[in-house]
């Protein structure tokens, strides 16, 4: 068994075929999806699709690019979200330094008021860090205790190393298929096992050979694949092993 833990099946992307989508992950040995929020309404459509599909679990969060948007009635939102039932997280959160959508003031901004919001909900954190590695970890630091997975790790040997100090756990996509990935590669081999986790960030980030394409969930099939090559660990130990990191990371039930 499976676990997609980061993809965005709210988003129109999926609008004509979503039961198909979720039926084939399922298929594929796809235990459990976790849908991520990006905004206060995919969030909201995180926590519908959470209610409609027993194997479908909710994040709740505004994306860094968006942190323009986090006010004091978005956290009022968030914090009413994350009562309902299956919702097993805050993200995605963070920093993205690479696109700047929104200043990086207002990302930071947001970023530490959806930290204490996961610490006051008890709530594990899925951080996006992107090119703003340093000022992450700084942020993290600061506020531990926290629970925090590092979604489509990007990162060097020196974030990794910061981030498994921390006791967080790293999460990695198909994008470590692609034919210039040997540094994302090397840090696959560097993840302890116990600490690694895959998703596939569906609608984006196709495999090798299906580039171009809309993901799917199905996909973390070949994500397994791959890093099992990568490890040189056999295929059942790194699905045993994520699907057993994300259930009591998420506290999956
Ligand atoms: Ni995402």
């Amino acid at each position: 068994m499976l676990v997609d833990t980061h993809c965005h099946l709210d988003f129109q992307q999926f609008d004509a075929d979503r039961d198909e989508v979720i039926r084939r992950a399922g298929e594929a040995g796809v235990q459990y999806i976790l849908n991520i929020g990006a905004t206060l309404e995919s969030s909201r459509g995180a926590c519908e699709l959470a209610s409609r599909y027993a194997q479908v679990y909710a994040g709740i969060g505004v994306h860094p690019h968006d942190s323009r948007l986090f006010d004091r009635k978005a956290e009022v939102e968030l914090r009413e979200l994350a009562l309902k039932e299956k919702v097993v997280a805050v993200g995605e959160t963070g920093l993205d330094y690479y696109r700047n959508l929104s200043s990086r003031q207002e990302q930071i901004s947001a970023f530490n008021r959806q930290i204490s919001l996961a610490k006051e909900l008890d709530l594990p954190l899925v951080i996006h860090s992107r090119q703003a590695e340093e000022e992450a970890l700084r942020i993290l630091k600061e506020a531990m205790p926290v629970r925090a997975v590092i979604h489509c790790f990007s990162g060097d040997e020196n974030f990794l190393k910061g981030c498994l100090d921390l006791g967080f756990f790293v999460s990695f996509t198909c994008n470590i298929t692609y034919k210039k990935a040997q540094g994302l590669r090397d840090m696959v081999k560097l993840t302890p096992l116990d600490r690694l986790m895959l998703e596939t960030d569906a609608p984006y980030l196709s495999p090798e050979g299906f580039r171009g394409k809309r993901n799917e969930p199905f996909q973390v099939k070949l994500l397994a694949e791959a890093v099992s090559l990568i490890k040189g660990v056999g295929f059942e130990e790194i699905a045993n092993s994520t699907t057993g990191n994300a259930i009591s990371f998420f506290k999956l039930r």
